[in-house]
């Protein structure tokens, strides 16, 4: 009887320590992710270094060469800056109304190329 019960409570502590071993686990891992999501460097943004590249990969398929969509450019930093200062740029990636949304015809970019466009403006539009 006496030998019973010291097993019982063993047992309970065991498993105390795996519930709590395996809960930590998943808030390390779960921290983790969050900060994952949350990781969008804003800072000091460039239009050669961060805006560029998404223009890329994301724009001029359609607004380059000699009969660009809509008649705009978008492949160097004049024409990129020209749509930056009349406000279409933030107007078409952000789907405000009054704007074409763009890509047209395609998924909007994601929060972080948005915030780094818009950190891009508010920065003063650096080359
Ligand atoms: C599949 C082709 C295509 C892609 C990709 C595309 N555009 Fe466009 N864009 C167009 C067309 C066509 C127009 C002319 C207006 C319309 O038809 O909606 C246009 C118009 C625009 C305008 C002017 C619209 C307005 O309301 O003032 C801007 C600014 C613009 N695009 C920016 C972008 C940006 C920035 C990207 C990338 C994030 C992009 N576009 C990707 C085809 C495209």
């Amino acid at each position: 009887m006496m030998e019973f019960r010291i097993i019982r409570r063993s047992l309970f502590i065991v498993g105390l320590f795996f519930l709590t071993t395996i809960s930590s686990c998943y808030y390390d891992n779960y921290d983790d992710l969050a900060v994952g999501v949350d990781k969008c460097d804003t800072l000091s943004m460039t239009y050669t270094v961060n805006v560029s590249p998404i223009m890329t990969q994301y724009c001029t398929g359609c607004h380059s060469g000699n009969a660009p969509a809509g008649n705009i450019p978008l492949s160097n930093y004049v024409q990129v800056k020209t749509a930056a200062d009349n406000g279409s740029l933030e107007g078409t990636i952000q789907h405000k109304s009054g704007y074409s949304p763009m890509p047209k015809n395609q998924p909007s970019l994601n929060n972080c190329e948005i915030n780094k466009i818009s950190a891009w403006i508010n920065q003063g539009t650096q080359n």
